[in-house]
């Protein structure tokens, strides 16, 4: 399948996030838009220990029209075992996770150290294609310094990806500072598949930032407001809040509350005002109704 006609130039995709790109938000980003949504990222060594919690960040919903793995691991031959597992080999794309700047993730050659070692990289992205499917990959600009993610990506591309989601940091500047746009609208330059930004798109930029890329992939911006993707504000926050509840609810049981949900309240409540005693009181509910009358007192 062609990526192409999955994503038109111009999509907004949902980045894989840890902790929070779980089954009940990817419905709520793909509800409101999302052209993809990604799944966290799954290890390729821990899908042979059959474990429930990671067939828990498989399980998909079905407003993603489209579903997207995130695997990642270092062993090209455990990503191609990864492709027959029962939960991987129903998604329709794989990606690969080439950007996580964690120690221990980083120190096993996984996620962000693959920038360093485009072969072990290009034969990890190979073995997947074996399996037909669309195979994307989602690198940052390097580990240290940003002047190889054009032969990095080209590299990628080679090998066979369909598409890559280039994060405009290098590992080691994790999270902070500002992520370059100029050197991710580079390597959409430099390459023939579609590359996705990525970095810091929230509501006020969206529509400069797809400018010289093929399309946007959002992370915290869409944890802070799902709607996003809907180009505009069609719920209140409450009522964005009641949907994830009754999602998370759904596919993960009533602890979703108390455990997941909790992430998301301090950016759903972002700019609420007297935040700081809502958001604690919030967070140290354990009753259900009680939680929503808090949460519907912050409304606005
Ligand atoms: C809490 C958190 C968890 C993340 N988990 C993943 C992950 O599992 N896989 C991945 O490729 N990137 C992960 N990322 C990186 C994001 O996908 C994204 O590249 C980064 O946050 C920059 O985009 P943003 O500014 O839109 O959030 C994570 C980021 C954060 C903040």
């Amino acid at each position: 399948m062609d990526i192409k006609t999955i994503l038109k130039k111009g999509c907004k995709t949902l980045a894989p996030l840890a902790g929070y790109s779980d089954a009940a938000f990817r419905r709520l980003c793909a509800e409101f838009g999302a052209d993809l949504t990604v799944t966290e990222m799954v290890s390729v060594a821990g899908l042979n220990y059959k474990s429930k919690k990671t067939n828990a960040l498989m399980l998909t919903s079905e407003a993603e029209r489209v579903t997207c793995v995130q695997l990642f691991g270092s062993d090209p031959e455990l990503f191609r075992r990864a492709t027959e597992h029962r939960e991987v080999s129903r998604f329709d794309i794989i990606d690969v996770n080439m950007g996580c700047p964690v120690r221990k993730v980083f120190g096993h050659g996984e996620g962000s150290a693959l920038l360093n070692d485009p072969p072990r990289a290009a034969a990890i992205v190979k073995a997947l294609k074996t399996s037909g499917k669309p195979v994307t990959v989602k690198m940052r600009l390097g580990v240290t310094d940003k002047r190889g993610a054009v032969d990095f990506a080209k590299a990628m591309e080679d090998a066979g990806a369909d598409l890559i989601t280039v994060h405009g940091r290098t590992r080691e500047q994790l999270y902070s500072g500002e992520a370059d746009w100029d050197e991710i609208r580079k390597v959409a330059a430099a390459v023939s598949v579609p590359v996705l930004g990525n970095g810091d798109v929230d509501e006020s930029n969206i529509a400069e930032r797809l400018d010289g890329v093929y399309g946007v992939a959002i992370g915290r911006g869409a944890v802070a407001n799902p709607q996003i993707f809907a180009g505009e504000r069609k719920l209140t926050r409450y009522e964005v809040i009641l949907r994830h509840l009754e999602y998370g609810e759904a596919y993960y049981g009533e602890r979703y509350i108390f455990t997941s949900l909790r992430s998301f309240l301090p950016f759903y409540l972002k700019g609420v005002p007297d935040i700081k005693r809502i958001r604690n009181a919030a967070m140290v509910c354990k009753d259900k109704q009680k939680l929503l009358e808090i949460l519907k007192e912050a409304d606005f």
